[in-house]
């Protein structure tokens, strides 16, 4: 039970430590403007919820390596893809459909013209909740944890930005069932035993 409270107080304030510094690193947020035309074969890996689409964006309004499509949605994207065989039936739908629900979303922000770096990462942290949420991980998390785990390395808490998504997967969990929260921590400290 500490323990637990514990990691939820070390994630809460290592949190707050990445997001000041981020403000300090990126005092001024970069702003995207497109270099290319809106290109269809882009917006058709969206709506199919191919992780070529996060690249596809990147060359059309390009953030760079600390934002949302290069940090968090590609490499993410293709870890659920090359993990996907290992997850049970419903995860492997919800893995389709959660793609298909973000592609969707961010379909929107590559078709304008500019977009403010840091805005687009806050917001596309938004879809990725309401996109988990519609898309059944509430049903799934649980029994599919470990495979979770395999994609959410926790090993990797300190490396690839994996807090924010942390914080933000945690956040999901507590809102599907806020007892659910103790299993998760507790498979979380197990895998980082091994
Ligand atoms: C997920 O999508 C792939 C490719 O579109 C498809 O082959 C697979 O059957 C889908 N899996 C589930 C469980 O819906």
């Amino acid at each position: 039970m500490m323990a637990h409270s514990f990691l939820l107080c070390v994630l809460v304030l290592l949190d707050v430590v990445a997001v000041s510094q981020a403000w300090f690193f990126f005092r001024s947020y970069p702003t995207a403007k497109a270099k290319t035309q809106v290109d269809a074969k882009c917006s058709e890996l969206a709506v199919k919820g191919d992780c070529g689409f996060y690249s596809c964006f990147e060359r059309r309004l390009t953030c760079g390596r600390n934002w949302y499509n290069v940090k968090y949605g590609e490499p993410y994207c293709r870890d659920f893809r090359a993990f996907q065989k290992t997850f049970s039936e419903k995860a492997q739908r919800f893995i389709n459909d959660s793609q298909v629900c973000m592609g969707r979303e961010l379909l929107e922000w590559y078709q304008r013209d500019s977009l403010n770096c840091h805005d687009f990462t806050h917001e596309a942290f938004r879809a990725m909740s309401r996109c988990y949420i519609h898309s059944g991980f509430c049903d799934v998390i649980i029994k599919d944890a470990v495979n979770f785990l395999s994609i959410y390395q926790p090993q990797h808490l300190f490396q690839r930005g994996a807090l924010k998504i942390w914080r933000e997967i945690l956040r999901i969990t507590y809102h599907c069932d806020p007892d659910s929260i103790k299993e998760i921590i507790q498979t979380l400290f197990e895998s980082m035993k091994d």
